[in-house]
């Protein structure tokens, strides 16, 4: 099977006043098509990091990143927000929906750039809404959902333009324990047929150790202090 996501030797440091924070350290590993895997370790462990240098939201500095078999550290802005458009989904950990806008306005905001939903976005939009149950919410203000609930939304977001490859940082954080399973059987089932995609690649990047009990999970990897590892020591 052939990697979807790939580092080789990454670094990633940031300049943070008089002092570097060398965040991610030496780093190579691939992720393969299809599968779902999850990063897991402590909070400041580098997991947020690894994950926007996968997406195109940050650049190494140094080493090498490749999607879909193809570098990204040389890409142009142009390419790199292509690159996020078409075949990088990424749910932040502040969700990131816009609280003053119905369920339906912040589904279609990927679409603004190319001018709207057209009448095939709309009957697929609908039919995913009812897929995750969410109809009853389509006009409903982001700001009035449960977490929930608005954990499926910036997820449905994020699959708006069909991307192979989804990234969720800490997809769990503030959901209760039947929310988390429920969230987990969904990324899991559902969500591989929503699309006719069904070798979607998806990384989840939580500390959470309910996340790593779920039995959809294929690998595990863990970080410390910006380094990774197989396993879930
Ligand atoms: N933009 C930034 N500028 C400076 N330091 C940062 C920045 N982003 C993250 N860091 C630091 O890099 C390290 C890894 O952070 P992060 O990737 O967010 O870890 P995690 O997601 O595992 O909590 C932490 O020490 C954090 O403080
Ligand atoms: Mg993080």
């Amino acid at each position: 099977m052939p990697a979807a996501l790939e580092c080789l030797d990454v670094d990633k440091r940031y300049p943070d006043g008089s002092r570097v924070v060398h965040a991610v350290r030496g780093v190579s590993v691939a992720i393969e098509e299809g599968s779902l895997t999850v990063i897991r370790g402590p909070s400041g462990c580098g997991k947020t990091t690894l994950l926007s240098l996968f997406g195109g939201m940050i650049a190494p500095t140094s080493g090498e990143i490749r999607v879909l078999g193809r570098s990204i550290v040389h890409l142009r802005d142009r390419h790199r927000a292509a690159l996020r458009r078409d075949e990088v989904g990424f749910v932040f950990q502040e969700l990131a929906l816009v609280p003053e806008m119905t369920v339906e306005e912040n589904l279609w905001l990927p679409l603004v750039p190319v001018g709207g939903p057209t009448k095939d976005d709309e009957a697929r939009l609908d039919e995913r809404l009812s897929r995750v149950g969410l109809t009853a919410q389509k006009q409903t203000l982001a700001k009035k959902l449960s977490g929930g609930e608005r954990q499926r939304v910036a997820i449905l977001r994020a699959l708006v333009l069909d991307p192979p490859i989804l990234l969720l940082d800490e997809p769990t954080a503030h959901l209760d324990a039947d929310t988390t399973r429920e969230l987990l059987a969904w990324l899991d089932g559902d969500l591989r047929t929503l699309t006719k995609d069904a070798r979607r690649t998806i990384v989840i990047a939580t500390h959470d150790p309910r996340v790593l009990e779920h039995p959809g999970v294929d690998r595990t990897l863990s970080m410390t202090e910006g380094r990774i590892e197989e396993g879930s020591s």
